[in-house]
């Protein structure tokens, strides 16, 4: 008992039982599946200056990757790299001395000169890419019968075309490259259901097509040994759900739960582990998938 009751201790404290088997470079002595580790790979990250990518940055660098922190606002994404290495310190179950190299850089997904100069950045700046996650994204509500036209544009240029214009870089260079790539797009439960009561046409048609990227390049790459995937998140509490309900009311979270059989919204957190298993090689057979 009194054994159980020290192992218990110890694995709350983080610490192992016998040798580790990864070593996250000596910094850190949990056991886990040695496939989820990132240790050595690359990881860009779209829209990571705050909400689901940034929490995905995060759960980057606490498996071990180098990653580069891609949004609109080059200060936006020094922030968020000093916030994420602020918690990755605080965490009692990594070593004070790791210190993950993440790099930020500012870029407009919509702009295809913009998408090109960054990945030629990045790659000379880290040597490699192994993990593209395009996060970048926004949301807007107008009825259907008045959406205004230069708004809907918008929606499709920054969710779909900004989701292409990166894939399509990374694509190439691994193909050029002979690398085994892993793409990650960033879609919503939204590509496959209707969610009420907000009207979002344009928003529910540019994660649909999302989506059916993310096939359409699984299919077409994946004997060139790269792998697409789609991550279709419900409602996470992030700072564009915070802001679409302080312009829609709060009321609607009310309606939303009743939908939801867990009766919650999700914690942004709560998708660092479906993202790490599809980053990692411990999702090896998983290709043209929405995770949902
Ligand atoms: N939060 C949710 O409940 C939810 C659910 C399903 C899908 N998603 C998707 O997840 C992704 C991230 O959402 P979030 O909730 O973290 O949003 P967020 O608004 O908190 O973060 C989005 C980030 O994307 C950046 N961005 C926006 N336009 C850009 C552009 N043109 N170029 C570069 N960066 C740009 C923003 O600056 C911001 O940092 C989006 O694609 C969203 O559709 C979110």
């Amino acid at each position: 008992m009194a054994t159980l009751r020290t192992a218990a201790r110890r694995l709350v404290l983080g610490q192992s039982f016998a040798k580790p088997i990864v070593s996250f470079q000596s910094h850190r002595s949990l056991m886990t599946l040695p496939s989820f580790s990132l240790e050595g790979k690359t990881c860009v990250v779209t829209g990571a200056a705050r909400g689901i990518g940034k929490e995905f940055l995060t759960a980057f660098a606490l498996s071990g990757a180098r990653g580069a922190c891609v949004d609109l606002s080059l200060q936006s994404g020094k922030d968020s790299i000093a916030h994420i290495k602020e918690h990755i310190s605080s965490q009692p179950t990594v070593s004070n001395s790791y210190d993950p190299e993440l790099r930020a850089y500012s870029c407009d997904v919509t702009s295809e000169s913009e998408v090109q100069e960054t990945w030629k950045s990045i790659v000379k700046d880290f040597g490699k890419v192994d993990v593209v996650v395009t996060a970048a994204g926004i949301v807007a509500n107008y009825e259907a019968e008045n959406y205004p036209y230069d708004r809907w544009k918008n929606m499709i240029d920054v969710n779909l075309n900004g989701s292409f214009l990166f894939a399509r870089e990374a694509g190439k260079y691994w193909i050029n490259q002979k690398l085994k790539g892993n793409l990650i797009l960033v879609s919503s439960m939204s590509a496959s259901i209707c969610v009420r009561p907000q009207k979002q046409a344009a928003y529910n048609a540019s994660k649909g097509a999302v989506s059916l990227l993310g096939r359409s390049l699984a299919t077409e790459w994946a004997d060139k040994g790269i792998r697409v995937n789609s991550l279709c998140p419900g409602y996470m509490k992030t700072d564009l759900i915070i802001g679409l309900l302080e312009h829609e009311g709060q009321e609607i979270e009310d309606n939303w739960v009743k939908d939801i059989p867990m009766g919650r919204l999700g914690h942004p957190s709560e998708l660092q582990g479906t993202v790490v298993w599809m980053a990692s090689d411990a999702s090896s057979y998983l290709n043209g998938s929405d995770i949902v």
